[in-house]
């Protein structure tokens, strides 16, 4: 019997060492140390060895009961290591990759060009007025001194909210201009004091829509930035200087601009500036079409129709008004060739500003 529990401790010993994963240790402990085992059998055997036998069988039986435990234990730890070892391996994170970039939101180009015009002219005291972008053919032409069927109108051809309209020779359209914001802006103040009203300084920011023809110079929708300043003793002179002010800020100290005779029904005079083009310096080339000028804006003296329109007397007060193009400018700065790229909302155009 002494010789069969040498053999029944090799033989769990070896079976042991092949044992790999959890499931066949708890198998080995069952076959060699569990109830039916042949280590466990030695002790109901042990009544048939020789009585002189039994207590050397019965230690050595003990003992190895005991280094089968042990062994368990021991592989046990080594199982649960290698586990662990590979769980490692499998689930390797590689700390020297660069992270990921994020995506980050940024403002669209015209809106930073009109950021950027509020505050030049927040810096010289105008307010921002903001005004309804759905109109009436009253406000947005005949108390702007366009009479019905005046042929400006057909520069702007509109869209006409109503098909069938029974406003008769009002309808209602989107603006075609941001300029019917002063009549909304004269008269809301004029309203606060009727025999006197509050002069007016403001900047008038909006979308405008004409029905036109897409193409790479024209959209049917874009920004305006109207100005309006109206009181007391305003001259050609205060608009002259306001604007060209106007350019040293926005384009640089040293930017040459001009004034061209114009024509608007709602000013008068009438003029447009043009500031000398910054791709080439006034010597002609493809973007001022050789003329070495670049047109951004209109403007003039707020005709005494309009002011007399807008609830302001025009034998005491005088006005002048301005438009101008915030995606117009933002193309002259940036060079960019097709108006459409403004509202085609392709992350490539806009993830360069
Ligand atoms: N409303 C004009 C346009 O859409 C732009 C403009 C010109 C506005 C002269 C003005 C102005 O206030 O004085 O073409």
């Amino acid at each position: 019997m002494l010789d069969q529990l040498e053999q029944i401790e090799r033989e769990a010993l070896s079976s042991l060492e092949v044992v790999q994963d959890e499931e066949s240790l708890q198998n080995w402990k069952v076959a060699h140390l569990g109830r039916s085992s042949p280590l466990m059998g030695t002790f109901d055997r042990l009544r048939d060895a020789p009585k002189d036998q039994r207590p050397l069988i019965g230690r050595r039986a003990n003992e190895i009961k005991g280094v089968l435990e042990a062994a368990f234990e021991a592989r046990e730890i080594v199982l649960r290591q290698v586990a662990v070892q590979q769980a490692l391996e499998s689930e390797r994170l590689d700390i020297t990759l660069p992270g990921r970039a994020m995506a980050r939101g940024r403002l669209h180009p015209a809106t930073q060009t009109m950021r950027e015009i509020y505050a030049v002219f927040a810096e010289m005291g105008f307010q921002v007025y903001r005004s309804r972008e759905v109109e009436s053919d009253e406000y947005n032409f005949q108390l702007l001194n366009f009479p019905l069927h005046h042929p400006a109108r057909d520069m702007q051809d509109s869209f006409y909210v109503e098909a069938e309209s029974d406003r008769g020779d009002d309808p209602i359209l989107m603006r075609t201009h941001t300029s019917p914001g002063q009549i909304h802006a004269m008269r809301e103040n004029a309203a606060l004091n009727p025999e006197n009203p509050p002069p007016i300084r403001i900047i008038l920011p909006g979308m405008c829509f004409r029905y036109e023809q897409v193409t790479a110079r024209s959209e049917m929708q874009f920004n305006q930035i109207e100005g309006l300043a109206v009181g007391y003793n305003i001259t050609l002179g205060d608009l002259k200087g306001t604007l060209g002010d106007f350019a040293r800020r926005m384009f640089g100290e040293n930017v040459r601009y001009r004034f061209r005779a114009s024509h608007f029904p709602f000013t008068e005079p009438s003029a447009e500036m043009d500031i000398e083009c910054f791709v080439c310096g006034g010597e002609g080339c493809p973007v001022c079409k050789r003329t070495g000028w670049l047109e951004i804006l209109g403007c003039g003296m707020v005709h005494p129709v309009v002011l007399a329109n807008g609830g302001y007397d025009p034998e005491r007060y005088t006005g002048y008004a301005f438009g101008l193009g915030p995606e117009r400018i933002t193309m002259l700065r940036h060079r960019i060739e097709d108006i459409r790229s403004f509202w085609a909302n392709d992350l490539r155009f806009l993830e360069q500003f």
